[in-house]
């Protein structure tokens, strides 16, 4: 039997993007947590935006230039010493609380796991050390090797490239419905990570191969 690849995506499944609100809070109040959305969602917008464009740059430029637009939107002022403080917190955000016991579990299976994100090898490994996370990987592969984004195909063809897997053998572990479909699309397993009941699915009419609610749910089943 061929061994099985687990590639999990970083920002928002492993590591939660909203753990900025405290800070954010310290300067907004009750702003923050509607702050931290808008500028996630524009953080994705502006990665689709320059994957189509054909106008690839580091992740953490599209963070940045979303925390620019949204303080515009919002019209909260944030100083330039705010906003530095701001990004520094963004490579410093905490992991979601099982995923350290759920990847020891994986990695006393034998099972070879990937960080796999849109961030680059840089920031992922400044996160994944911050997070106490790092020994846990076999790799960290980033879309940054390619100049793409999610969910252009060519990042999920280079993810079985480097972990040297067939389409049928790996699986794309991710809280974002746009990666899952992404991977799918490109011929990969995908469990979803349903964090929360309330988030949707988008109706494109295929399914996750498998939701969990959280990652010690997914050793239950990939274990
Ligand atoms: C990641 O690639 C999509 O932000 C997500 O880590």
């Amino acid at each position: 039997m061929n061994k099985r690849v687990l590639a999990f995506d970083v920002y928002g499944t492993l590591i939660d993007t909203h753990g900025v609100i405290a800070e954010l809070g310290m300067a907004l109040g009750e702003q923050a947590g509607a702050f931290s959305q808008r500028w996630r969602d524009k953080q994705l917008e502006y990665s689709f935006r320059r994957g189509l464009m054909g106008a690839y740059a580091p992740f953490s430029a599209c963070t940045r230039e979303a925390l620019e637009f949204t303080d515009r939107a919002l019209g909260t002022d944030l100083s330039e010493a705010q906003k530095d403080r701001l990004m520094a917190t963004y490579a410093k955000l905490p992991a979601f609380p099982e995923v350290a016991e759920a990847l020891t579990r994986f990695s006393s299976a034998g099972v070879t796991c990937v960080a796999f994100s849109n961030g680059t090898r840089e920031a992922v490994e400044g996160l994944m050390v911050q997070a106490g996370l790092l020994d846990h990987f076999d790799d960290i592969i980033s879309v940054d090797e390619v100049k793409r984004f999610k969910p252009d195909p060519a990042v999920y063809a280079h993810l079985r490239e480097r972990t040297e897997s067939e389409a049928q053998d790996t699986w794309l572990i991710s809280s974002n419905p746009f990666d899952v479909i992404g991977a799918r699309h490109a011929g990969l397993h995908a469990a979803w990570v349903r964090r929360s009941a309330e988030t949707p699915f988008d109706a494109w009419g295929g399914e996750p191969d498998m939701t969990v609610t959280d990652l010690l749910a997914l050793s239950e089943r990939l274990g």
